[in-house]
């Protein structure tokens, strides 16, 4: 055995043992004489000590640098009074060593493993194994580990199994892009690889497993931001004979639980449950953070006499109140104005009281609505009220950025607020290509009541349809699916696609509805943004061993690469053009 314990292990108890550790030496401390060690592994840190007795042992010490990995046998020993060191599991000890070998010598590194320095990302990711010694990153891992087990732990409790789904497959739309993998044996045809495992959970159904599960990675060649990766994990699944509620008690009920179990958190339940037109309508997004207490209003009847700030017919004015607004300065308005502008929107503001206030409305609204406008809100001294007007797309987003910006500014606290937003409208128009697309993806049913509308108002159309959001991420979707063959051929039509595409693309699909199909639902958590809330990250980077950057890069690796025409010419595969010499 290359060692007795760990460096987190050693204890009072183990006083005058004789050990065998290993790991990474972390700091030498030279006092002449006495060389102080801090050796580091996953576990902790132990400190070690060489002192003049054991001449050699003492001359190989002084040569040991930061990161080499050594070896060493020692006698634990309790330390002197005034030097224990509270803030390590192993500082009331230390161990003299009495043997010591070099295992590896390490070369000066491109960063301190312990610094607290913030470091660039860029070379952080360039040399990852070395990222993943730092103390923060190794936590986050090892934390995402437990979530994991505790995911499958509490799923398999429930009656769930584990299936694994195939990588090489057929595309499954989710909204993105695929990643191809030429096939070889068949030139020119390929797989897609999953941007997730949808329809094989389905089929799963169909087989009569009843309740599935997987953690699993799905691929998506998207635009990346700091919640996306090109690949990524779900924790993915999918349950029989169940309704919207079914799934949503059970991904609660689970959620709670892995709160409490890793962070001794109590979740409130029930988690609140928005319908999407109340999301969007008081806050501006569907995926709301709820510790941020500002709250969208609608002022468009009280405005309708006021040709100055409606300009459309149908255009709705909102506002949003912060009874605490004194940071907004001036210059700070001016500049919110002219992005109002840039967007083709109206903004102005009130600050104030029912006796006073001031507006760069003054004047040119009536008295009324300014009166009406003040007796409204519990005005104070420094609360202002933001006003804008236009198209009720941009005005929403500009109204969600608004109270996001204000509310991180004036302090979000940081607990976890979980809320469920439903009935989301099943299509949405494409302007550009002048057709209906399904927001989720078409296996998704729509709400009985509505199925009349189908085909004279698909965009009244809702969906049986669930997303759950955390702190203003969307940390998971899912829906009932459609079980009906018809129904299921009725959707694809309305999205355009062809007698033809239908079968091309899912004809195996549609085919396996016909042989007894158990009515089902399911959802997706995205594993990495629920990891990363947890560990209190602002990156999914942050917990994933080995994340891409922004442009879809492994800074580590260098992947994507180019390939030699060989193996290109086995693929019956031309490049045509390079861009960016990428
Ligand atoms: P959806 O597309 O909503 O649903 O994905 C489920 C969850 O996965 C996470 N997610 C991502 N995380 C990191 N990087 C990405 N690029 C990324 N894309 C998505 C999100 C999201 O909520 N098959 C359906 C689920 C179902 O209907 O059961 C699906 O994949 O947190």
């Amino acid at each position: 055995m290359l060692r007795t314990h760990t460096c987190g292990e050693l204890r009072l108890r183990d006083v005058g043992k004789e050990v065998t550790l290993a790991g990474w030496v972390t700091r030498v401390r030279n006092h002449g004489g006495l060389i102080f060690i801090d050796l580091r592994d996953r576990f902790g840190i132990t400190q070690i000590l060489a002192d003049g007795h054991n001449e050699e042992v003492y001359a190989l010490a002084s040569k040991l640098k930061s990161e080499y990995v050594i070896q060493i046998r020692g006698t634990v020993c309790k330390r002197p009074e005034g030097l224990v060191n509270p803030k390590l599991s192993t500082g009331e000890i230390e161990a003299k060593i009495n043997e010591l070998r070099i295992l590896s010598s390490a070369e000066l590194l491109p960063f301190e493993i312990e610094s607290n320095k913030e470091l660039d990302e860029a070379l952080r990711l360039r040399y990852r194994y070395l990222d993943l010694r730092r103390r923060k990153t190794q936590e986050n891992l090892v934390l995402r580990h437990r979530i994991a087990q505790s995911i499958r732990h509490y799923l398999t409790q429930h009656d769930f199994i584990e299936v694994e789904t195939p990588f090489l497959t057929k595309s499954t739309p989710e909204g993105a892009r695929d990643f191809l993998v030429p096939s070889r044996l068949n030139p020119g045809h390929f797989y897609a690889l999953p941007q997730s495992p949808q329809l094989f959970k389905q089929m799963l159904m169909v087989a009569g497993f009843d309740r599935y599960f997987q953690i699993v990675r799905c691929f998506r060649d998207e635009d990346l931001r700091s919640d996306r990766q090109p690949e990524f994990t779900q924790v993915d699944i999918e349950m029989s004979f169940v309704e919207a509620q079914d799934v949503m008690s059970l991904v609660e009920d689970m959620l709670v639980g892995i709160f409490r179990e890793i962070l001794d958190i109590s979740l409130p339940t029930p988690f609140p449950v928005l319908s999407y037109e109340e999301a969007m309508d008081k806050y501006g997004a569907d995926k709301p953070d709820l510790r941020i207490p500002l709250v969208i209003d609608d002022l468009t009847d009280l405005f309708q006499k006021e040709p100055l700030v409606i300009k459309g017919e149908k255009d709705p004015v909102k506002s949003l109140f912060i009874p605490q607004g004194e940071t907004l300065s001036r210059k700070r308005l001016d500049l919110l104005a002219q992005e109002a502008k840039n967007k083709n929107l109206f903004f102005s503001w009130i600050r104030g009281s029912s006796c006073e206030y001031s507006s760069p409305l003054k004047g040119k609204i009536r008295e009324e609505t300014v009166k009406d406008l003040l007796l409204r809100y519990p005005f104070q001294d420094g609360s202002i009220l933001l006003l804008a007007a236009g198209k009720r797309t941009s005005l929403l987003d500009f109204m969600a950025d608004l109270r996001i910006q204000i509310g991180r500014e004036t302090g979000v606290t940081d607990d976890f607020r979980f809320c469920w937003i439903v009935d989301f409208p099943l299509f949405e128009w494409n302007e550009d290509e002048k057709r209906w697309d399904s927001v989720h993806h078409p296996f998704t049913a729509p709400r009985d009541e509505d199925i009349p509308f189908l085909e004279e108002m698909p965009g009244k159309v809702r969906a049986k349809a669930y997303d759950v959001v955390l702190n203003g991420y969307e940390v998971g979707g899912g829906s009932i699916r459609i079980y009906d063959t018809r129904l299921q051929e009725q959707i694809f039509r309305l999205l355009n696609l062809s007698e033809k595409a239908i079968q091309e693309k899912f004809g195996f699909f549609v085919e396996a509805l016909k042989y007894g199909c158990p009515p089902h639902g399911g959802i997706a958590l995205g594993f990495d943004r629920l990891v990363m809330l947890m560990c209190r990250e602002e990156s999914i980077r942050e917990v994933i061993a080995f994340p891409k950057t922004q442009k879809g890069v492994c800074l580590l690796t260098g992947a994507p690469s180019r390939v030699e025409k060989e193996q290109l010419d086995v693929l019956a595969i031309d490049v045509k053009k390079e861009e960016n010499g990428a």
